[in-house]
């Protein structure tokens, strides 16, 4: 969602203020601004569009100032535009938010009443006039952000300056994250440890409902009923150096490209070469007596869940239930005590997720997170965490997090099998062995990125295309799917290749791309068949499969892809690899931008 950041400095914050949003920028791009001090007044500057738009802005009018606040936006209430675009200011105040304030409206018209005049479309303005309001009355900044905070509903972080405080920024924490940096004699605050990496490496995450006063000198956290409160102070382990492209076009081809590196790191943290077996890291409650899981997660995380459902029902023969966040939640399931309940989320902040994680963990389950921020939230929250090495990504489409998830689930079921006795040392070793090869396989695999480009032409001139799959093939042709809808802006749908004859084989005719994901496994048969429904319909096919596999094709597929042999349990990681490609040279045929697609953003605090 949106980005923030705030500092209180010795020289000139402008410039730094733009170098962190810059690493926010993956949160929101929908317009981006800061506010400084100068003698006393609120200087703005704001553009809409990406972060870009306020550098030029910036450097045709340069703003000076010692403290000051930025934010870069995904629009929730209100258009895109520089109008809505925060900072937004009153007299005496200037905040940025991210989040959405729920009774913003009842708010909006009891404050225009008394006479503040509005002039965004946005929810968060309300907070603004707010502070405003109880500043007029002489109530001190500390008090009356105070007062404010209790009159708000909904999910906020706040960043707050005020006019006549050079000295002063009040930040305030109810659902969306958001941290405090320290440095020497300067102040900090962020939405994510990587906002405030170049800065300083100690942080302070704001707890739930915490609001803290921050002056040049050092910070004094309260809770939510207002009393101070100590919050432990971390190293963060991210680097300050920004994370750059390389000598790749987009973040996405760079962080595909980065896969068998960091899902070697990933598997390195968890498997033994020498014995060829799993250790997890340690966790505060034994898988052997889990009778039932629960996966929650969004987006692309919730299709690596489903590829573990597959894994831990048919490896380990722990049933599975599976869920997106934001349906879970509201449905509100009953949950046995002592059930186990995985969380898997790239940024671990999603506040569907992280709202469903308070959930279980109320109802007694045993929490597992899976997360590649190991500062975030819901690592926090969670009894246990396993860790996704895929380093920072900045591709608002996920790739190299999607597969070290599915490296890290993979081992979760190996593990959970040994724990169960549902496999012997044998197939423990087997299958471990198998994943210990998949970053080699993966590499093979990336040796087709000219070939996905070429297949690429034919998906970028389709209006639909459809992926289909079975068996844990099939979350690769939703996510194959999602990736192309994400970035192409080309309605796509995944699907279970066996149940096309239900519905989706209406669309087939020849200008509706069929992608089948088809490793040689015990389904493949099965595929097979659906395949030659579709050419019989005159559907275009093109073919994601081994060797084994494309031999047996009997049908003519307009393109067919060779992956490497593997055995199936890892196949979903591979496979995973060319719709990405397929995905990215779509999009860039189609002259989109790849990495900050339109209305998307990287972590949704919002819910
Ligand atoms: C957004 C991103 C997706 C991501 C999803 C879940 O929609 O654009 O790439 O899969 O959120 O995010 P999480 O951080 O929880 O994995």
């Amino acid at each position: 969602m949106c980005g923030i950041v705030g500092i209180i400095g010795k020289a000139e914050v402008a410039p730094l203020l733009v170098e962190g949003l810059k690493r926010l920028e993956y949160r929101g791009y929908d317009s981006a601004g800061i506010a400084t001090l100068v003698d006393g007044r609120i200087e703005r500057r704001r553009a809409e569009g990406k972060l870009a738009n306020l550098e030029a802005l910036l450097a045709e009018r340069p703003m000076g100032g010692r403290i000051g606040i930025g934010h870069t936006r995904w629009a929730t209430h209100g258009v895109p535009s520089e109008r809505n675009a925060h900072p937004h200011a009153g007299k005496r105040v200037a905040v940025v938010h991210n989040g959405i304030i729920e009774n913003f409206r009842e708010l909006k018209a009891e404050l225009a009443d008394a006479g503040h005049l509005f002039d965004s479309d946005t929810d968060s303005e309300a907070v603004v006039h707010l502070i405003d309001h109880y500043l007029d009355q002489g109530i001190a900044p500390a008090e009356a952000t105070a007062r404010a905070l209790r009159r708000l509903k909904g999910a906020f972080a706040l960043g707050i300056i005020f006019s006549d405080h050079p000295e002063l920024m009040i930040a305030a924490r109810q659902g969306s994250p958001l941290a405090v940096g320290y440095g020497e004699g300067e102040m900090y605050l962020g939405s994510d440890a990587l906002a405030l990496a170049p800065l300083t490496r100690k942080i302070t995450y704001l707890a739930d409902g915490d609001w803290a006063v921050v002056n040049a000198d050092g910070v004094a956290f309260r809770d939510r009923e207002g009393r101070l409160v100590n919050r432990e102070v971390r190293e963060s382990r991210l680097s300050g150096a920004l994370v750059g492209k390389g000598q790749y076009r987009h973040f996405m081809l760079k962080e595909i490209h980065e896969q068998p590196q960091v899902i070697g790191d990933t598997l390195a943290s968890m498997f033994n070469p020498a014995s060829r077996t799993i250790t997890l890291p340690d966790l505060p409650f034994d898988l052997a007596g889990v009778e039932r899981v629960a996966i929650i997660a969004c987006g692309t995380s919730y299709y690596a869940g489903l590829v573990a459902k597959y894994w831990i029902e048919t490896v380990a023969r722990v049933p599975v239930d599976i869920d997106v966040a934001s349906e879970f939640r509201y449905r509100a399931p009953p949950l046995r005590p002592g059930g186990l309940a995985i969380f898997i989320s790239q940024s671990g902040e999603t506040a569907d997720t992280l709202a469903a994680l308070r959930y279980c963990r109320e109802h007694g389950q045993h929490t597992l997170s899976l997360v590649n921020v190991p500062e975030s939230t819901m690592a926090r929250e969670s009894d246990g965490v396993l860790p996704t090495l895929a380093g920072p990504e900045i591709g608002v489409a996920s790739t190299k997090a999607f597969s070290t998830q599915l490296t890290v689930l993979a081992c979760l079921a190996i593990a959970f099998a040994r724990a169960n006795k549902a496999i012997d040392a044998a197939e423990e070793q087997h299958l471990s062995q198998a994943l210990a090869e998949v970053p080699a396989r993966v590499a093979e695999v990336l040796r087709h990125d000219e070939r996905m480009a070429d297949i690429a032409r034919l998906i970028a001139e389709a209006r639909d295309v459809l992926y289909l799959g079975r068996g844990s093939s099939f979350p690769i042709a939703m996510e194959g799917a999602l990736k192309l809808k994400e970035i192409s802006y080309i309605h796509a749908e995944g699907y279970p290749a066996g149940e096309m004859k239900h519905g989706p084989i209406a669309l087939i005719d020849p200008r509706v791309p069929v992608v089948v994901i088809a490793p040689s496994d015990r389904l493949y048969d099965k595929t097979l068949s659906n395949v030659q429904e579709v050419v019989a319909r005159g559907g275009r096919v093109v073919v994601l499969s081994d060797a084994p596999g494309l031999l047996e094709m009997p049908v003519p597929a307009v393109a067919e892809v060779e992956l490497p042999v593997v055995d199936p349990f890892v196949a979903p990681i591979l496979y995973a690899i060319p719709v990405q490609l397929l995905a990215y040279h779509a999009a860039v045929l189609r002259g989109c931008d790849v990495d900050r697609p339109r209305n998307l953003a990287k972590s949704v605090t919002v819910e």
